[in-house]
Parts: structure tokens; C-alpha cells; sequence
């Protein structure tokens, strides 16, 4: 299990995050949702340990990230494959070399054996054959599926997506959010979800988390999301312009 406990985060003078409490539950599938700019990114790559709280912590497996030595950090990272929202792709790189990256780096693997296991993963992701092509010549959801080949890679416990859907037409939209089903359920994966896409939601969720203005403001089930009467939330997963949500949030982001 994640825990997020009492998170605050501030950039400069502004606090983005003003204490998040989340429990991610083990095999399950957690999304999070959110306007653009309300802290989601933020908030995975604190579960990842690439920023640092200002208060509270994150447990993962009962241990607070902050208390960890360097090593133990290194391992726990290991144990996490993270999906980026632009897919960071190495441009330079062909897409066996980007998705082989960690295992080159990490593992005593030979080239043959690397080789075979990104066969594998393009396999896993629907993309067999294109290890020579480079990340340019792909389309936006072929890369998202190799940054997720390459998050794979290392057979991660826990896999974090940032908006595995924005900028896909539904159909890919549709394959991606299959993909990370089968991944769940076939790999034990526990999959943790940014998304403002509300029909993956509804598709993929165990669980559903809402974050607004810096906490945690909504908290179940898909249906519970549905059924909830919480206006704020309404508006969102509604998309309504009118209600409590202003256009620009108060701080001006
Ligand atoms: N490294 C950073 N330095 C300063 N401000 C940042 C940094 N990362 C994110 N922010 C700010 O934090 C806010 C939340 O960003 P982000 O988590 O990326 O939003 P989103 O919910 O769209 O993923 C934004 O106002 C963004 O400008
Ligand atoms: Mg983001």
C-alpha cells in the first residue's frame, strides 16, 4: 500500500498541494482527477520520490520515503515505473534502446536477453516489430505505449500514468485504457492514474480520488463519483461552466 499523509508542497510563495491524505490500495486501480494545473503531476512525483514534501510524508509499504537511505530510495524506486505525460522518449535513441534503458543500466542482462525481453514488452503493448523505429517516427499513442513498455521493463509493483489518454483520439484512447486493465489484472500491477479523461474513469477505477485546490476532495468509488452531491465535483466530472468552480482558479494559476 501508498499512503500520502498530510502533504504540503509550496512552489515559491504558492502552495499547490495543502495536506493530501491517500491510501492507494495494493492491486487495485486508483485515478486522479483534477483541473489542469491543481497539482496532479505534483502529486506522482512525490509518490515517486523526484520532489520532496515540505510537511507530511509518503509511506510506501509502511516505510516514509524521507526516511529512507539512498540505497533503500534505489530500491523502492525499482519497484515503480512511471509513465510520463509526453512520454520522454530519448529522440537520439531507437525504441529498443529507450525501452532497454534500465535494464542496460541496472541489470546484468545480456544484449541478447535484452533483446528479447523488449520484444516481449512491444509485444505486451500491442507494438511488435518496431524496436528499430525512433520515437519520431511514431504517433502519439504508439509512444505512449513504448514509455510504457520502458516503465515495464524493470517488472515493476507499481506503474503511475500522467494522462495516459490527453491528446489520443478515443479508439487509442480506448486501447490505452484496455492496456492498463490487462496490466493490472495479469501483472499484479497496482496502477496509480492522473487523468482528466472521465470515461476512462468510469472504465478503469477501483478507486477515485479528486483533488482541489490542494486536498484530496472527493474520495470512493466510480459510482460513488456518480452519485455524489458534492456540487464542486459535480461540475467537474459534468463538465459544467456554470457552478462552484471558477474558470480561473482564485490564485490567479
Ligand atoms: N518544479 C516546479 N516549480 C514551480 N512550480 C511548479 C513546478 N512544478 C509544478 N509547478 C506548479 O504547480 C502547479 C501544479 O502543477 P501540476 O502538478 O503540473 O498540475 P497538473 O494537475 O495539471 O498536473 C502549477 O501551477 C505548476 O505551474
Ligand atoms: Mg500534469
Amino acid at each position: 500500500m501508498i499512503q500520502i499523509v498530510n502533504l504540503y508542497k509550496y512552489f515559491q510563495d504558492k502552495r499547490i498541494l495543502s495536506g493530501v491524505n491517500l491510501e492507494i490500495e495494493t492491486g487495485k486501480i486508483t485515478t486522479i482527477v483534477g483541473r489542469s494545473g491543481c497539482g496532479k503531476s505534483v502529486l506522482l512525483k512525490h509518490i515517486v520520490g523526484l520532489l520532496h514534501p515540505d510537511e507530511g510524508k509518503v509511506l510506501i509499504e509502511g516505510e516514509a520515503l524521507s526516511d529512507m537511505t539512498t540505497d533503500e530510495l534505489f530500491e523502492v524506486r525499482k519497484k515503480m515505473g512511471l509513465v510520463f505525460q509526453n512520454g520522454a522518449l530519448f529522440d537520439s535513441m531507437s525504441v529498443e534502446e529507450n525501452i532497454g534503458l534500465g535494464l542496460r543500466e541496472h541489470t546484468k542482462l545480456s544484449n541478447a536477453e535484452i533483446s528479447n525481453k523488449v520484444s516481449k514488452l512491444l509485444e505486451m503493448v500491442g507494438l511488435p516489430g518496431i524496436e528499430k523505429y525512433r520515437p519520431s517516427e511514431l504517433s502519439g499513442g504508439m509512444k505512449k505505449r513504448v514509455s510504457l513498455a520502458r516503465a515495464l521493463a524493470m517488472d515493476p509493483q507499481y506503474v503511475l500514468y500522467d494522462e495516459p489518454t490527453t491528446g489520443l483520439d478515443p479508439i487509442m484512447s480506448a486501447i490505452i485504457d484496455d492496456l492498463i486493465l490487462r496490466l493490472n489484472n495479469d501483472l499484479n500491477i497496482t496502477s496509480i492514474v492522473v487523468t482528466h479523461d472521465m470515461k476512462s474513469v468510469y472504465k478503469i477505477s477501483d478507486r477515485v480520488a479528486m483533488l482541489h485546490y490542494g486536498i484530496v476532495r472527493f474520495n470512493g468509488t466510480p459510482d460513488e463519483l456518480k452519485n455524489t452531491n458534492d456540487h464542486v465535483v459535480r461540475q467537474f466530472i459534468e463538465g459544467n461552466v456554470e457552478g462552484p468552480i471558477q474558470p480561473v482558479l482564485k490564485d490567479g494559476r
